[in-house]
């Protein structure tokens, strides 16, 4: 299948590796078709890897997972053009954070009422988004089950079932077992609050390499 990934960052990067390795075509978008980081990162991953613009990356993806600085989405997802992203998945990795003397807030356009999930979903009104891996550092977001000692679980939440179902997929062919349906995507304000909840334990930690994991009770 033919994804674009828009972003060109430390998630970006492994999110496409990761496609590339599964045999998918990828073009990661930028707000510069020569982006630095995406040039590198084509040179290295063989003539399934293009680079373009966040338009080029929004037009050729069936699947188009976003991956920009998240204060930042709405702005990325205008270059990016809503008509090319019309009828289309968008998986949403991202996060509204302000970091300001040693701590995190939510952006004010992305906290209260609504958040940012929410607002990208009302921007592409005809796109069917689903957030998840926004509450997990980038390395762990791939094959986390090869890294640590057991599960952990990843959250997804979105309108569209069949979306989800897809998203659902994805998250097990990049080698997650347990995953968890959060709702609509409403429920993206939590995820984005628990990805705020990962930044001082990974201080504390000084490693990304751990994940959270939802213990139940066997039905
Ligand atoms: N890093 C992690 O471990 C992690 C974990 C979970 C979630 N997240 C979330 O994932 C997203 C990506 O994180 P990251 O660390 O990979 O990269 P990042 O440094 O947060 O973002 C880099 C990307 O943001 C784009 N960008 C920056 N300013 C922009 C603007 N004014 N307009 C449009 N695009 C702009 C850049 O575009 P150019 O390519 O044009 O430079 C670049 O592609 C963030 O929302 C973050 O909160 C990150």
């Amino acid at each position: 299948m033919k994804y674009g990934v828009l972003g060109t960052g430390g998630v970006a990067q492994t999110i496409a590796g990761k496609l590339i390795e599964l045999g998918h075509e990828v073009m990661m978008g930028s707000r510069t078709a020569t982006n630095e980081n995406a040039v590198k990162w084509t040179k290295t991953h063989g003539d399934k890897a293009k680079c373009g613009t966040f338009a080029d990356a929004a037009a050729f993806g069936e699947r188009v997972f976003l991956t920009v600085q998240g204060i930042h989405s709405i702005e990325a997802l205008k270059a990016a053009g809503v008509e090319n992203l019309k009828n289309k998945i968008l998986i949403d990795l991202t996060n509204p954070y302000i970091y300001k003397d040693g701590h995190i807030t939510l952006d004010s356009n992305y906290s209260g009422e609504t958040c940012l999930g929410i607002e990208v979903q009302k921007f592409l009104p005809d796109t069917k988004v689903v957030k998840t891996l926004n509450f997990i550092g980038a390395m762990m977001m791939t094959d986390p089950e090869k890294k640590l000692s057991e599960p952990v679980t990843s959250f997804y939440c979105g309108n569209d079932t069949e979306a989800k179902e897809a998203v659902k997929k994805i998250l097990n062919d990049f080698g997650w077992s347990d995953t968890f349906d959060m709702g609509d995507i409403s429920m993206s304000r939590y995820t984005e609050m628990l990805g705020a909840f990962w930044v001082p334990v990974y201080g504390q930690l000084g490693s990304m390499q751990w994940g959270f994991k939802l213990v139940r009770t066997p039905k």
